[in-house]
């Protein structure tokens, strides 16, 4: 496994993160340069302001280094989705400022994520010309199963954290009793049932005593790991391959986040893997 270890949010993981993805469009779009009749689409479902506030100082987001590319050549259409109307108006104000030639095809809209990954599932099975590179970055659990469900079958390469640590797992409380709002949160972040949930990292023994028998649930060992293996198992059920993830820790070595990359493009898995193996290798 890849790792890489930081001390803070904001701290090296999430420059890697974003080195990750900048050198992936990069290739990416030397790729479909080549293909004169394909029609590039960038889709940021959680764009952010256009900068990020990392250890006392401002750091480019994401959506500007993307819109910094311009060798081979650019996008032909950005879309960027950020759900506070501050920081969609600042992202939009930005790109005016800096991006002038690219502001008509950036187009940053005020809305759930969820909502408009639906939207870019119907636009890419109309219109067969176009290949999406999408940037999943959510801060928690905010991305519904069904909203990846939708991408299914379609021109895709879709780049997603995971909140393995900071999310899912601790939702999954040790004794097992989580409380319904959570269980209902794993049911739709998962797409599964609670029951298959459970049973995948829950495991209970009978204990045979002096005075009777005792039934008593454990949590699996490497839970985190295996959440992660879990959405890469997910993932597969809709794309056809997922790459390798690369995975972040805090500074007391606990994994916070999985972030992989999901396609139905051989190529493209292979880059992804490329990207994350010797970069980052512990
Ligand atoms: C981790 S930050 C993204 C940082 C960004 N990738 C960058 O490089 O600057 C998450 C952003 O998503 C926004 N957000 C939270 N929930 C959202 C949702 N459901 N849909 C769209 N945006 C959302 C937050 O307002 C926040 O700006």
């Amino acid at each position: 496994m890849k790792e890489v270890k930081v001390n803070q949010f904001g701290g090296s993981w999430t420059e890697a993160k974003m080195e990750i993805v900048v050198n992936y469009a990069k290739a990416y779009l030397i790729i479909m340069n080549k293909q004169d009749w394909v029609k590039t689409l960038y889709f940021d479902g959680f764009a952010g302001s256009g900068s990020i506030g990392a250890n006392d100082k401002e750091i480019k987001g994401m959506a500007l280094r993307i819109l910094d590319i311009d060798e081979p050549k650019p996008f032909d259409t950005y879309y960027f989705v950020e759900k506070d109307k501050k920081n969609k108006d600042s992202l939009e104000a930005s790109i005016k400022e800096n991006y002038p030639n690219k502001k008509k095809n950036a187009h940053v809209v005020n809305e759930d994520c969820n909502k408009k990954l639906i939207h870019m599932a119907t636009y890419l099975s109309k219109n067969k010309a176009f290949r999406a590179l999408a940037f999943i970055d959510p801060f928690g659990m905010s991305v519904n199963w069904k909203s990846i469900e939708a991408l299914k079958d379609l021109g895709i390469d879709l780049w997603i954290l995971v909140p393995t640590g900071l999310g899912v797992n601790r939702l999954l409380k040790n004794d097992q009793k989580i409380p319904e709002a959570w269980l209902v949160k794993l049911e739709v972040f998962l797409g599964l049932s609670r029951e298959v949930i459970l049973d995948r990292f829950y495991s209970q023994k009978t204990i045979h005593t002096l005075f009777g028998s005792e039934t008593k649930t454990n949590k699996e060992l490497d839970t985190i790991e295996k959440i992660g293996g879990l959405y890469t198992e997910r993932l597969k059920t809709v794309f056809q391959f997922v790459s390798e993830s690369f995975i972040m820790r805090n500074s007391t070595n606990s994994i916070m986040y999985h972030f992989m990359m999901a396609t139905n493009n051989k190529t493209a898995l292979k880059l992804a893997n490329d990207i994350i193996k010797p970069k980052y290798k512990i």
